[in-house]
């Protein structure tokens, strides 16, 4: 690299090179040797509008000459009031306050840490277990990485993880409590609902505090929906036991899934929505939570109007401008009209390369966050054996072709199970559509040709 003498960079992967992006242009990517990546997964499903959009960068900088840094103890700034306002109109009624944090993991700590201090408050003082699901992901500090159920992030933390409880999300497609999709919604006898509530009196209602939940499950499965009814049986379970209910939209906020929140399509109103991601798009870290009406009423009667939390960054006025100018763009474009029909484009596409691939086993999804899951042999439901990391070897494929996917593995039990995302940004077009799906297609193939030739597996760079 031009003008770096030693790598100082601790790497994610120690022993990879990474291709060094020079710059980004709508959908696609440059590094410095002028190859073209389509970005197929909006980075981590966060660069929503594209690469590039200099009213964006204008807008931060002229914060940042304005006032860059105010303390939220002290001060505010305008731009805060006015994110907050749009992101408080687009959200369920009687969610009306916006926290703001610079990542996911942030806001989902919030919530949790929000949670707690709203029982103890209220003189609940046992309640602070939180119930969280298998195979989802709510971030990586501690507190948010204990909520999640990602086997493979947890497993080196075991001993550091808070003591909080799990469940299994219902992934019909293979139900981790053997039942069947049609026969359990039939009967109305979900068991993935009656075990949150086994769950609940075990721990002792009075000792759980807070229910968590990615209303798609993201990362970690692969965009896998509700079904239909599940959230609002999980709703009813949640008053019961005076339990608060936090769907984490840091991966489908702000119309990744086709509506502003996916709370829209699942028919529930939580007590908080964290969010992330795409609300600046990616071109700022920034990121949150919207509080219900009765958390505040409980923190002002209860706690003096305090919340024993904040962060030095929460509200930076450069990324917080850098959200109403992401906003704002996904409003001037009507970027929620694109996704809705980008959507039903590259689900059909898709379906067509199911047919010729039997790699793929399901797709799923809502907007433009897709799931695809691929097993060896679809019609002997022959799973890939983890160390061949299928998904993992597709992107590679993938990006020595020009397109970047979003591979997970772990996502039937925590160790099986492989998948890619396709979550392009929601701008994308119907051209860049065919050229994602031409690109994986060539890629199935060759994963094809290595497989059967067994041989090493070595992509040239
Ligand atoms: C659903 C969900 N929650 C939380 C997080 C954590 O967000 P961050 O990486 O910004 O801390 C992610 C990140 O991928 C996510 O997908």
């Amino acid at each position: 690299m031009d003008g770096i003498e030693k790598d100082y960079v601790f790497h994610r992967d120690l022993k990879k090179e990474y291709p060094i992006i020079t710059h980004g242009a709508g959908s696609y990517l440059i590094d410095e040797n002028g190859k073209k990546y389509l970005d197929a997964c909006s980075g981590a499903v966060a660069a929503n509008l594209g690469h590039g959009i200099s009213s964006i960068g204008e807008a931060m900088a002229e914060q940042a000459k304005k006032a860059a840094f105010v303390h939220t103890m002290r001060f505010e700034t305008k731009v805060l009031h006015q994110l907050a306002e749009k992101i408080g109109k687009m959200a369920p009624d009687n969610l009306n306050k916006v926290y703001f944090t610079t990542g996911g993991s942030e806001a989902n700590e919030s919530a949790l840490k929000l949670a707690r201090q709203y029982h103890r408050d209220a003189g609940r003082q046992q309640k602070h277990i939180v119930i969280g699901r298998w195979q989802s992901y709510h971030g990586n500090t501690i507190g948010s990485l204990s909520a999640g159920g990602d086997v493979n992030r947890r497993h080196a933390y075991t001993p550091n993880l808070l003591n909080y409880a799990h469940v299994y999300s219902p992934y019909c497609h293979r139900c981790p409590y053997g039942r069947h999709k049609n026969d359990c919604i039939s009967r109305q006898n979900w068991t993935c609902v009656t075990d949150i509530e086994r769950i609940i009196l075990e721990l002792g209602p009075e000792n759980v505090s807070a229910f968590i939940a990615e209303p798609i499950v993201g990362s970690q499965q692969g965009a896998v929906p509700p079904p239909s009814g599940y959230f609002e049986k999980v709703r009813e379970l949640c008053d019961r036991y005076d339990i608060v209910l936090i769907i984490d939209e840091v991966m489908t906020g702000f119309g990744r899934s086709g509506t502003h929140f996916a709370t829209e399509q699942i028919g529930i109103t939580p007590d908080i929505i964290t969010f992330g991601k795409g609300v600046s798009a990616g071109y700022a870290p920034l990121a949150g939570m919207i509080v219900h009406n009765r958390l505040i009423d409980g923190l002002i009667n209860n706690s003096d109007g305090k919340f024993i939390h904040g962060y030095t960054y929460s509200g930076h006025p450069v990324a917080v401008a850098a959200g109403l100018a992401a906003l704002k763009i996904y409003e001037q474009d009507r970027v929620l009209e694109n996704v809705k029909k980008q959507s039903a484009y590259l689900f059909n596409r898709l379906m067509e390369l199911k047919q010729k691939h039997s790699y793929i086993s399901d797709i799923r999804g809502r907007g433009l966050l897709i799931g695809i899951e691929l097993v060896k042999d679809r019609e002997h439901d022959l799973l890939f054996d983890p160390v061949e990391k299928a998904a993992e070897r597709i992107n590679e494929i993938a990006m020595d072709l020009g397109a970047v996917f979003y591979p997970g593995s772990g996502s039937i039990d925590g160790t099986k199970g492989e998948h890619l995302i396709v979550s392009p940004p929601l701008t994308v077009t119907k051209t860049e559509i065919d050229e994602i799906v031409r690109i994986l297609d060539e890629s199935f193939t060759i994963l094809k040709r290595h497989l059967r030739k067994d041989e090493f597996y070595e992509i040239t760079k």
